[in-house]
């Protein structure tokens, strides 16, 4: 007895320490992100926090140039971005740029030996001319991700060629032979998609697309268009939205509480404010692919593009940040180069779109169209609320199928069905402008009135008008 008992233990032990070989080794140190009983919790290890720290450690910084004297425009013959840098900010960006992104091959990897230096003989040349605007840009325009932190060659290329962590549009694997017939696009666990089986090719439709990553849907089976391009919300349709954010956890080295509170995925208010950031970070990331990278196909040779489907190397997630919340944890090497910000995006040959930055994530889920105030008790439009009516009549315009939600607010103060009456009358309000502003009233929903609890503010005595399928 006591002997069966025995081998019952060890057999256990046995069975635990193999166990144990798929488990992270102690110590795993947790850190509380979100309010108790929330559990948004981060786990870290200090042993991946040793690598993690090796793996963005910072390149010396040469000594800083002279910003003044003669202009390296004025001196040289082809530059067409960085003209406006001192010739000594020039000479220092050439190294900088060498060392960043062809440590081993130097001068000629973009400079053909014995050629003047203007000519632009090497294809490597007009991409870093291309990738100049582009990392301008990104400091430039997008501070709402990259903050003053900013971004440099190095960020993205860390001493290679081409940055390590690329991705490239994925064959469609259509209907495979055999038992398991159409795949669907999923089951095939590769980086892009966490290793996972869930769909494969989803950063092409976020990352170099505007795929509505919106999409929890009731529907198991897809019944309408699908894929992210299409309209249908079903769980297949989700699968395309988790993918995209195994992507953009593994890519920080977070999970998702990092973001989100996981009992309301969808939910801002519960949410970090790095989650915003990560908002951002998706159009950022859109805009680089489609006004930078992808309009370099014709640049590139055959040899660089991807297999299957023959479109340049792009950017994501793991492009910068590669497993670190804040790609090279945080430090800024662009105060360290400020010449880097007197690139003259202006002179791109690329198109440069100014993004389009909504005022807050949640006003883009919505698709707001417009936000009309009222004073306190009142229900009339003033100039500012008729122009927003003349804004949303003429969206409508655009699209025959498109319609209109409409719902009406009041603040907190006061008697509660006073304000319901009071959201209501403003609603009918801006409904008759609508009207009369030519909007057939079919195209107008009105949705329940409400009245903001516990405020009092002037945001909360308003109309919003909501598009739908605009
Ligand atoms: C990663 C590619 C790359 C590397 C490496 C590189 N350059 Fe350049 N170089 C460029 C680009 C791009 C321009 C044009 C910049 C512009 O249009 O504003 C340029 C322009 C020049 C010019 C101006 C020529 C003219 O008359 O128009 C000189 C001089 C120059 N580089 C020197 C160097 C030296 C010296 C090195 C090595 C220390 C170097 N470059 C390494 C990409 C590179
Ligand atoms: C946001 C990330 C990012 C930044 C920042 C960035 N690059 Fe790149 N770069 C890429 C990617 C991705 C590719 C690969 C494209 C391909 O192969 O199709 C690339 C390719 C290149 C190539 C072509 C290499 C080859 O051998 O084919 C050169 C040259 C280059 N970059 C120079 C630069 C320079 C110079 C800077 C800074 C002024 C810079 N890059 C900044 C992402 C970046
Ligand atoms: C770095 C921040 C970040 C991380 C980490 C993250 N998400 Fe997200 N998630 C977002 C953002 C931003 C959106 C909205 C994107 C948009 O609207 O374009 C989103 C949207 C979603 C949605 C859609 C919600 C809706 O409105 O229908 C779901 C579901 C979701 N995430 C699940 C997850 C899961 C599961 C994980 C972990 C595997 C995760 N997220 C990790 C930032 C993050
Ligand atoms: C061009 C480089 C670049 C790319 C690509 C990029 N990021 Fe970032 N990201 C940064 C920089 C730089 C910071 C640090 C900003 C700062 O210090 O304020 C940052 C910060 C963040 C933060 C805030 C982290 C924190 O601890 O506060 C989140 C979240 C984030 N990025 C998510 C994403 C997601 C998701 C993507 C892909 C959709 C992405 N990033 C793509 C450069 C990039």
């Amino acid at each position: 007895m006591i002997r069966a008992k025995s081998f019952f233990t060890s057999a256990l032990v046995l069975t635990a320490s193999v166990l144990m070989v798929a488990c992270e080794r102690p110590p795993v140190i947790s850190q509380q992100v979100g309010y108790r009983g929330t559990g948004m919790v981060e786990m870290d290890n200090p042993r991946d926090k040793v690598k993690l720290v090796k793996l963005n450690a910072l390149p010396e910084a040469s000594p800083q140039a002279d910003p003044n004297g003669p202009t390296a425009g004025s001196l040289y013959k082809n530059v067409q971005v960085l003209g406006n840098q001192s010739v000594g900010e020039f000479t220092r960006t050439m190294v900088a740029m060498t060392s960043w992104v062809a440590p081993k091959e130097g001068c000629n990897y973009c400079h053909k030996a014995g050629e003047d230096f203007s000519a632009d003989t090497l294809y490597t040349k007009v991409v870093a001319r291309k990738m100049l605007t582009m990392t301008g840009n990104i400091n430039a325009d997008w501070g709402t991700h990259v903050g003053v932190t900013g971004v440099t060659c190095y960020t993205c290329h860390r001493g290679n060629n081409i940055p390590t962590e690329v991705w490239y549009s994925a064959a469609d694997p259509g209907k495979v032979k055999g038992f398991t017939g159409w795949k669907y696009g999923q089951n095939t666990p590769v980086s892009a998609n966490g290793y996972s089986s869930l769909p494969l090719d989803s950063l092409s439709s976020y990352l170099a697309n505007d795929g509505q990553v919106r999409v929890q849907g009731g529907d198991a089976l897809p019944t309408k268009p699908t894929g992210p391009s299409g309209t249908g919300a079903s769980i297949a349709h989700t699968e395309w939205n988790y993918s995209l954010m195994m992507h953009m956890s593994s890519s920080l080295g977070v999970n998702c509480t990092f973001c989100h509170n996981t009992q309301a995925f969808a939910n801002w208010s519960n949410s970090t404010p790095q989650r915003v950031t990560a908002w951002y970070g998706l159009r950022m990331v859109r805009d680089i692919n489609n006004v930078h990278m992808t309009p370099l196909e014709s640049v590139f040779p055959d040899y660089r593009k991807g297999a299957a489907m023959g479109d340049v190397a792009k950017v994501g997630c793991s492009t910068c940040h590669q497993g670190a919340n804040k790609p090279l944890l945080g430090a800024s090497m662009l105060a360290d180069y400020p010449e880097l910000k007197k690139i003259s995006t202006a002179a791109s040959t690329t198109p440069t779109a100014a993004p389009v930055t909504p005022a807050s994530p949640l006003a883009a889920a919505l698709n707001v169209l417009g936000k009309i105030f009222f004073p306190t008790g009142k229900a009339d439009i003033d100039a500012a609320g008729s122009d927003a009516i003349k804004t949303a009549a003429k969206a409508l315009s655009t699209n025959a199928a498109a319609k209109l939600d409409i719902s009406g607010f009041a603040d907190s103060t006061g008697n509660q069905d006073q304000n319901m009456d009071l959201a209501k009358r403003r609603a009918f309000a801006v409904r008759d402008a609508l009207k009369a502003a030519g909007v057939a009233e079919d195209r107008i929903n009105l949705k329940k009135p409400e009245f903001m609890v516990g405020s009092a503010s002037a945001e909360s005595r308003r109309v919003d008008l909501i598009g739908i399928g605009l």
